[in-house]
C-alpha cells in the first residue's frame, strides 16, 4: 500500500468517462464494495453515460475511485455513486473526490444515500443528516 503522502501528491482526479469502460467499473465497485447492481455492463454504461459528472481518481495509471453525480448545476445535485478500491482506502481519496464534486456543483445542495458503513465518512466531511428525505421507485 502507497504511504498517504506519496499516493495524495500522485493522485490524478479526472473529469468524464475517458479511461472508464463497464468491466473497470464493475470491478471497482464489487470490490470497494459498493452495492449498486452492476450485473448488466450495457445498463452501468448507459448509468455513465447519462449522469452529468463523472470524476475518477488515478493512482499510476490505476483506476482508485469514481464519483457519478446528477445535478441541475443550480440548485441540486446528487452524489449517487462513491467508491475507492479496498487496498487505498483511508488514504484521502474519497475526500478528494468529494472536494471535486463540490468545486463543480458549488452552490448547489449535495444530498446522497449513505450505508452504516459509509455514514461516518460523510459525518467526517462536513455533511448533515436530513430526515425529511422521500423515497419512491418510479
Ligand atoms: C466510503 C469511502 C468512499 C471513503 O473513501 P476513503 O478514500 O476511504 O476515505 P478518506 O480516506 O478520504 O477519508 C476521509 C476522512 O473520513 C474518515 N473516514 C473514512 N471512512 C470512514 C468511516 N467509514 N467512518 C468514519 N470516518 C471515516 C477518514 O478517517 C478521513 O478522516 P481524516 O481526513 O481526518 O483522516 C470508501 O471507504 C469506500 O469506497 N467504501 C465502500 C463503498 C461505500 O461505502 N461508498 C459510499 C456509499 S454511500
Amino acid at each position: 500500500m502507497p504511504a498517504r503522502a506519496a499516493l495524495t501528491e500522485q493522485l490524478e482526479i479526472r473529469e468524464g468517462l475517458e479511461g472508464l469502460t463497464p468491466g473497470r467499473i464493475i470491478t471497482l465497485y464489487r470490490r470497494a464494495p459498493l452495492l449498486r447492481p452492476v450485473d448488466d455492463p450495457e445498463r452501468v454504461w448507459r448509468m455513465f453515460e447519462n449522469a452529468s459528472l463523472v470524476l475518477t481518481a488515478w493512482h499510476e495509471r490505476r483506476l482508485v475511485g469514481i464519483a457519478r453525480v446528477l445535478t441541475d448545476g443550480v440548485l441540486y445535485s446528487y452524489l449517487c455513486d462513491l467508491a475507492v478500491e479496498p487496498d487505498v482506502q483511508g488514504l484521502g481519496i474519497g475526500r478528494r473526490l468529494i472536494e471535486a464534486v463540490l468545486e463543480r456543483c458549488k452552490g448547489t445542495e449535495l444530498v446522497l444515500r449513505d450505508s452504516d458503513i459509509s455514514s461516518g465518512f460523510y459525518a467526517r466531511l462536513g455533511f448533515t443528516r436530513v430526515p425529511n428525505a422521500w423515497m419512491r421507485r418510479a
